[in-house]
């Protein structure tokens, strides 16, 4: 294929954009772009914005302030802001940098090929108001990209309105891809390569709540369903959230091999005068109950989290909480944020906001916390065999190549051979905070 136009993309955020940046690929490879080297042979040169922290907009401006230059001196050079950011500043992006030539939602993303194709810039934002999400994975064969580990998005949005989160705003209602189209996607992944996928909803648990068709647990289905077919090695899912973590989900790690022995569960606050504060309709004792049951079967099954740190009206004693969690849980490892206040969202509003700087020391106590229990369960990975499937090989070490253990420990191991997308048994030999070290 003769390329003549190239895109340079940026993605910031959460892995439903790094999803939604391959969809942009591949939509805008059927228009014969390639991808540029960098922004200096780009075409095209998309922001893809997240806006779950402060400082987004911010963030935005002025990276485009540093694209200003090229856009004055190459006439031809069209700017995207795209995703979340986009979506929540609109024209006020136009107006802040007036040479950004178009503005795009991410419901809106599958119009940049035919604005592209018209020399005038356009602001599209806003949900689909009717029918279902469609067709959101990119075809890998046209994004270009034959990783091993893929990402399949299953739903846009979200309904949980967590007082913190301006996701709801940002991606809208939720709205599910019917189940047979996801398994030919499935399908089409692992005919090209992919061995792990990664199912990705901001809230997976209600996946096909808003299907005609729906079943007493849609998820779970989908999850046998792609969880067997045949080549795939490994099944993920994120975000799932455990107000409806539901038994029959638990009981699908037993069944469901392919699941292996990990999720990522996120509990934000060990509080549960917090957790009702962040409207989460799920508490410490309840997180608890199912994080044994995970255990039950499966004493090893790892979990990951995410937390918040100074939520509104936090106390000493709310953080204590968090703390006691963490150490009783012993997460294998954790994603730790300062609360930041979000346009539109109830606790932006809330009174007794959280001083940055003891935001800052509580961020700090628990993440050394988290370090040290991290770094003792990754020690006591020393000496066993563990099944890893080889990801990705290093880029400045061409004989070493990354992969992960069913409980999703990041090993790094020595090959002549090239043995990515192999499921290989491993001797870990020795561990620090990140990783840990194998051996063939
Ligand atoms: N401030 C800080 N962290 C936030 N998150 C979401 N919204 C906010 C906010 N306003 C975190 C949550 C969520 C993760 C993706 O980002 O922990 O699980
Ligand atoms: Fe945000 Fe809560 Fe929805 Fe997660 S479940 S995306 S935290 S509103």
């Amino acid at each position: 294929m003769n390329h003549n136009k190239k895109i340079h993309i940026e993605t910031w955020g959460c892995q439903m954009n790094v999803a939604d940046s391959e969809r942009i690929l591949a939509l805008l490879a059927k228009e014969n772009y390639a991808r540029a080297e960098s922004e200096h042979d780009a075409n095209l040169i998309v922001l893809n914005t997240c806006h779950i922290r402060e400082k987004a907009k911010h963030k935005v401006i002025s990276r485009l302030g540093q694209l200003r230059n090229l856009k004055t001196a190459r006439k031809d050079l069209k700017i995207a802001v795209v995703g979340c950011v986009a979506q929540a500043e609109g024209k006020k992006l136009i107006s802040a940098a007036p040479y950004v030539d178009y503005v795009l939602g991410p419901s809106k993303l599958e119009q940049l090929p035919e604005l592209l194709k018209h020399d005038r810039s356009a602001i599209a934002v806003g949900f689909k108001n009717t029918g279902n999400a469609t067709d959101t994975t990119a075809s890998p064969a046209l994004s270009g990209r034959q990783e091993v580990s893929r990402f399949l998005n299953i739903m846009q949005g979200c309904n949980n309105y967590c007082t913190f989160c301006v996701v709801p705003y940002t991606r809208g209602p939720e709205k599910s891809v019917a189940m047979p189209t996801l398994v030919a996607q499935a399908k089409s992944l692992l005919n090209t390569g992919a061995k792990e996928i990664t199912l990705l909803g901001q809230n997976v648990n209600s996946y096909g709540k808003d299907l005609p068709d729906q079943t007493s647990n849609p998820f779970v289905e989908l999850l046998y369903t792609i969880g067997a077919l045949p080549g795939l090695q490994r099944l993920r899912f994120t975000t799932s959230n455990p107000h409806d973590f539901s038994t029959a989900l638990i009981k699908s790690f037993e069944h469901v091999s392919t699941l292996g022995r990990y999720t990522h569960l996120p509990v934000q606050s060990g509080s549960d005068v917090i957790l009702q504060k962040m409207r989460r309709k799920t508490n410490v004792a309840q997180i608890k109950s199912i994080i044994s049951a995970l255990r039950c079967p499966a004493p090893d099954f790892a979990v990951s989290t995410d937390i918040i740190v100074g939520f509104p009206g936090e106390t000493d004693d709310d953080f204590q909480h968090t703390v006691a969690l963490v150490e009783d849980i012993r997460f294998s490892f954790i994603f730790a944020f300062k609360y930041s206040p979000r346009p539109r969202t109830p606790a932006a509003r809330f009174h007794h906001q959280v001083p940055e700087e003891i935001k800052s020391k509580r961020l700090n106590y628990l993440l050394s916390r988290q370090k040290e229990i991290t770094t003792e369960q990754n020690s006591n990975e020393i000496g066993n065999e563990r099944k890893v499937l080889i990801l990705y090989q290093s880029k400045k070490e061409p004989q070493i190549y990354y992969g992960r253990t069913d409980h999703f420990r990041l090993v790094r191991v020595f090959s002549q051979a090239d043995i990515v997308g192999k499921m290989l048994t491993v001797k870990i030999i020795t561990a620090n905070a990140t990783a840990l070290v194998g051996q063939l």
